[in-house]
């Protein structure tokens, strides 16, 4: 089958290459001129595993082009894929622009039917706002034809993007056109032979399943933080609850990781998203309220521990930072952390001795040259010449460190884990303090 991708961030280039590699032709526009010609040279822009391979392997096979030609786009295919960004607005609600521009586009070059498919995390109504904008487009040019807008949406993780897309738990099909229902199943087939994956429902349905997965794993995640700070007040061991509450298959173990907070693309801009439909519609969401303001708090708590160990006195400080990125196995710093965390120390007077195995590049691209920020090359060139260490990002590479070393290396001898990386009796053993999230501290020895 032919199809077309508009927008060639994560959810649209992964989902692009993932479709050719079944045999379908894609074709994938965007209106970002050296992002096209950078994939039509075969350079992804985004660290995910596997999609250089992916990518590089279709475009050779000819079944994977990119282009900034948005009428080539919409002629090339009755299917037609929306996967621009939504970013937050300052009220925190999805910002439609490109979403909709992209509509505008379609209805001034289609000579025939389409089916849009929207893949993008988009408010509950949109898909109507997508059909009147294509509706009026088509009035302009004083021409009919006949379209459909239906919801799709994409539940990829990042660093893991590949992988969910070849192998999704859940096909969501929003639509009540059985044509358009047929030419999605006829789309997914290859991903649905095992047993039925495809769960067909109204578009709203459709549009508010996406948040509310999201929604319920924020909640998840805030709620187990929410514990672990009680946990550090009581004495108690939230590793231990963990296991303890995640050994019931109600609850599982999923999700309930206690850590610096969630950062990233989707939850926080997501579950600010949703509050603000519930108070369009005049509901109060006090859960998500909550979700939200925990999550906020979450993210000083790293910041909130160094500063109470120095008595507030920061200033001349170097901090070593291990892990930028928002998670691992991606260079993603959106909401990361990582940046609560720096920013908080600057501010405060300390200089940040950072390493990540593959979010330098970005580290440097969003905040630049500074006197206080330090990106070194090595987990253990962060910690030369630093006072202590806080880790951010949970990558394989900081799980085994030689405390021995770190001991000898870090002049204050104490680590700040973000993310719970260690059984605290380790660092221990070699004098090292360790302050973790809902567990017992170790002071130095
Ligand atoms: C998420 C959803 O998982 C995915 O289905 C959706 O399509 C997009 O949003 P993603 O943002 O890529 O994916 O990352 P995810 O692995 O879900 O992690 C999100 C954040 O939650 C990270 O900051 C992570 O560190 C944090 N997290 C996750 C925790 O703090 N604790 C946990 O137990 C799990």
């Amino acid at each position: 089958m032919k199809v077309t991708v508009f927008g060639t961030g994560y959810v649209g280039l992964v989902q692009g290459a993932v479709l050719a590699d079944i045999g379908h032709q894609v074709l994938c526009v965007d209106v970002d001129e050296s992002k096209v010609a950078a994939l039509q040279a075969g350079r992804i822009p985004i660290h995910e595993p596997g999609l250089d391979t992916l990518v590089i392997h279709n475009q050779r096979l000819g079944r994977l082009q990119f282009t900034t030609n948005a009428a080539d786009g919409v002629a090339h295919s009755e299917l037609i894929f929306l996967a621009v960004g939504t970013p937050p607005d300052e009220d925190g609600s999805a910002d439609l622009q490109y979403v909709l521009a992209v509509a505008k586009t379609i209805a001034q070059h289609m000579n025939g039917p389409r089916i849009v498919i929207n893949k993008s995390t988009v408010p509950v109504g949109t898909a109507d706002t997508v059909a009147a904008v294509m509706a009026q487009g088509l009035a302009e040019r004083g021409v009919q034809h006949r379209f459909d807008v239906v919801s799709n949406p994409e539940f990829l993780k990042e660093g893991a993007a590949v992988a969910d897309c070849q192998r999704p738990d859940r096909i969501i099909i929003g639509t009540d056109n059985p044509a358009s229902e047929a030419k999605l199943r006829e789309l997914y087939a290859p991903f649905n032979r095992n047993h039925d994956k495809i769960v067909v429902m109204d578009v709203k349905s459709a549009e508010l399943t996406k948040y509310a997965a999201n929604a319920m794993l924020a909640t998840k995640i805030s709620f187990m933080n929410e514990i672990a700070n009680l946990a550090e007040r009581l004495g108690a061991d939230v590793e231990a609850v963990r296991r303890g509450i995640g050994s019931d298959p109600r609850i599982g173990y999923h999700f309930i990781y206690p850590g610096a907070g969630y950062g990233g693309s989707c939850f926080p801009k997501d579950v600010k998203a949703l509050i603000h439909t519930a108070k369009q519609v005049d509901f109060e969401p006090l859960l998500l309220n909550a979700v939200e303001e925990r999550n906020q708090a979450q993210r000083n708590v790293l910041f909130e521990r160094i500063s109470a160990f120095y008595q507030g006195k920061l200033r001349g400080k170097t901090v070593a930072v291990w892990g930028l990125a928002f998670k691992p196995n991606t260079d993603d710093m959106r909401e990361a952390p990582s940046r609560n965390l720096m920013e908080a120390l600057w501010a405060a007077g300390a200089t940040v001795q950072a390493y990540d195995p593959v979010a330098m590049q970005e580290a440097q691209r969003i905040y630049g040259e500074r006197p206080d920020l330090k990106l070194v090359e090595s987990p253990l060139a962060a910690v030369q010449g630093a006072e202590c260490l806080a880790i951010v990002t949970e990558w394989q590479i900081f799980r085994a460190p030689d405390f021995e070393l770190l001991a000898q290396t870090l002049s204050d001898r104490v680590i700040f884990d973000g993310r719970n990386l260690f059984d605290p009796a380790l660092p221990a053993s070699h004098g090292l303090g360790y302050v973790s999230i809902g567990r017992p501290a170790i002071e130095p020895r």
